[in-house]
């Protein structure tokens, strides 16, 4: 089996674990958080999101922090292709986009094309019409475009797939002093059951914990133990918490 790059998970969440209110108001950082996400852009040489995620809050995905590697994509799983080219992520201009979707619809294909963006075909045999195959989608990063490590960024629901097929090695989470109560969480299987129990779950071991500069939040990361393949990369691209970096870097952030 060909290797794939280092995935780490970072998201930032309510106390009860919501990454988005009913309403998907998602606005939860602090400015050191937004730091702490920009210079863990900076040190994997892609981010990874969700359809939705682009869908609802437009983002660029280009602000790095302290970049340690010159490569940078940005990737977009979007199963069904709902993507449209007015989004700021094709008419900004900024890293290479790469799609990733399971869909065959070639006018929908040659439409994200034409926006200077990369389009993978890739679908789980078991589901053929909307679920990409994550692991296959991993390792084509890994042998067309030589990506050593991925950020996702979210949502929930991409963050429930990559864990599911067993493809994550770093799970990173800022916790914020507010409750939504309803919403998107951090792991979000929309209509499905979710890991049941225990031994069900993936398996996690807490590699450091830091309080966030401000005071109020809670840094929190967890190394993934039970995977389907090993990363091309023995290390993660960032071995600690990070506050010294984050009170340098917040200092030139205009937030
Ligand atoms: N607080 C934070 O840190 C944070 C970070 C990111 C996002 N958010 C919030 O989270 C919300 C979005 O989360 P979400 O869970 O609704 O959506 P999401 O994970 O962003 O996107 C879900 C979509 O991604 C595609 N997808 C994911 N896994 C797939 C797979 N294995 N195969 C094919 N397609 C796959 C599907 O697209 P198709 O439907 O096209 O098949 C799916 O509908 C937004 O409100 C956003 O603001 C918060």
């Amino acid at each position: 089996m060909s290797p794939r790059p280092y995935v780490t998970i970072f998201s930032t969440m309510t106390i009860d674990g919501r990454i988005a209110s009913s309403t998907r108001f998602s606005e939860l950082s602090c400015p050191y958080d937004l730091a702490r996400l920009r210079l863990l852009r900076g040190a994997h040489e892609a981010v990874m999101v969700g359809a939705n995620t682009v869908l609802i809050d437009n983002p660029t995905l280009r602000k790095r922090l302290e970049p340690r590697t010159n490569k940078y994509y940005r990737v977009v799983v979007d199963g069904r292709l709902r993507l449209t080219p007015g989004l700021r992520i094709f008419r900004e201009p900024g890293p290479k986009v790469i799609v990733v979707t399971a869909s065959d619809d070639e006018e929908k294909i040659a439409m994200i094309r034409k926006t200077g963006a990369d389009v993978i075909v890739s679908r789980e045999p078991s589901d053929p019409r909307s679920e990409v195959n994550l692991r296959e989608a991993l390792q084509i990063l890994y042998e067309q475009y030589g990506i050593q490590s991925v950020l996702v960024e979210g949502g929930g629901s991409l963050n429930y797939s990559l864990l599911r097929r067993r493809v994550v090695d770093e799970l990173r989470a800022t916790i914020t002093p507010y409750i939504f109560g309803a919403g998107v969480s951090i792991v979000n299987d929309y209509g499905g059951t979710g890991f049941r129990n225990r031994n069900e779950s993936p398996k996690l071991v807490l590699k450091c914990t830091e309080l966030c500069p401000c005071g109020q939040c809670v840094h929190i990361v967890y190394s993934v133990l039970d995977k389907c393949c090993e990363p091309v990369l023995r290390e993660p691209p960032i071995q600690t918490c990070l506050s010294k970096e984050i009170e340098r870097a917040v200092k030139g952030l205009s937030v």
